[in-house]
């Protein structure tokens, strides 16, 4: 029985990894993918993404989704993953054409198509899905799984030492989303850090099993300059990927916790904050599964299973 997905995704270096892990893993149905502004432009990401699809040998369709945050000015990732947002290494990422239909409507018709069946694996800012909830407020309760590639369980940020960039880029569409009621999980990006980074010696097993390993280590080339500089990582981290492998086997899960969790606005030195309340101090039930380990050497397994052959 395979699960029948969708992935809302601002296709860069790492996102592109997760796309071969869904789209190579036999349990999963991929039945379309949606992109929004996040890493790159949202026409960028389009094509990282329908290139990424192309080389899986894969015709899942790609939808064109919102091109800026719901009200604020862009941030986008470049200094993160490069100017064309794998890895500037030459790919040839022009020219190939999405599937009609803004992203927005697919997330609502699918949804609506095959209620309570479909998994939404979010790897990018919460635009697109806040939008589909402002247009069908009926989608709350519609998939059967959100499994968030957003904010972190631990208090330390990337883009600054409270915020992760995907909530940090759309806080308001962040705020809609973990406030809507939907079956949410999360995978921050502490879990991240602590077991999905890979080291050089683990980048060059990957690199070793074939063509798409080698394509999802030589695309990390921009982010491992950014995590030796700025996040203090040796070698790089997949958030995206071990989302989606979390998305894809939930018995990597290690340790899970059901927390109230909000999103922060408005604070001047905490704007994009994930506030997890794990003392359960504010007396509101629990929002989401906030997930805060996995199995590192099953996540790794995972990938260079994707990538052989
Ligand atoms: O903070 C990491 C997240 O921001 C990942 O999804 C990465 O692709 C960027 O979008
Ligand atoms: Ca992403």
């Amino acid at each position: 029985m395979t699960q029948p997905m969708i992935i809302d995704t601002d296709t860069a270096s790492d996102d592109a990894v997760a796309l071969v892990l869904a789209l190579r893993d036999p349990r999963v149905d991929v039945r379309a993918i949606t992109v929004v502004s996040g890493n790159v432009p949202v026409a960028m990401g389009v094509q990282n993404a329908l290139y990424t699809r192309d080389l899986c040998g894969a015709t899942v369709p790609v939808h064109v989704g919102a091109d800026r945050p719901l009200l604020r000015e862009h941030v986008f990732a470049h200094d993160v993953h490069g100017a064309d947002g794998m890895g500037d290494v030459g790919l040839p990422l022009t020219g190939r054409v999405p599937a009609a239909g803004h992203a927005v409507d697919v997330l609502i018709d699918e949804a609506r198509r095959h209620p309570g069946e479909l998994t939404l694996v979010t790897l990018g800012p919460l635009t697109n899905l806040a939008l589909a909830l402002r247009k069908a407020p009926d989608l709350a309760g519609l998939y059967r799984r959100v499994v968030m590639m957003a904010g972190t369980a631990d208090g330390s940020g990337n883009v600054t030492p409270a915020a992760e960039f995907n909530v940090y880029v759309d806080p308001e569409a962040a705020d809609i989303v973990f406030r809507s009621g939907m079956p949410l999980e999360m995978v921050g990006w502490d879990v991240s850090r602590n077991d999905a980074t890979l080291s050089p010696a683990d980048a060059d097993a990957l690199a070793a099993v074939g063509p798409l390993g080698e394509f999802c280590t030589r695309i990390q080339r921009r982010l491992v300059e950014f995590c030796r500089t700025v996040t203090q990582l040796e070698g790089f981290d997949l958030p995206d990927p071990v989302t989606m492998a979390v998305a894809i086997d939930p018995d990597l899960v290690t340790r899970a916790e059901d927390r109230y969790v909000a999103v922060e606005t408005a604070g001047v030195h905490t704007v994009g904050m994930t506030v997890v309340d794990h003392l359960g101090v504010t007396g509101r039930a629990p929002t989401v599964r906030v997930v805060r380990a996995v199995d590192r050497g099953r996540f790794l397994a995972m990938l260079r299973t994707a990538c052989t052959g």
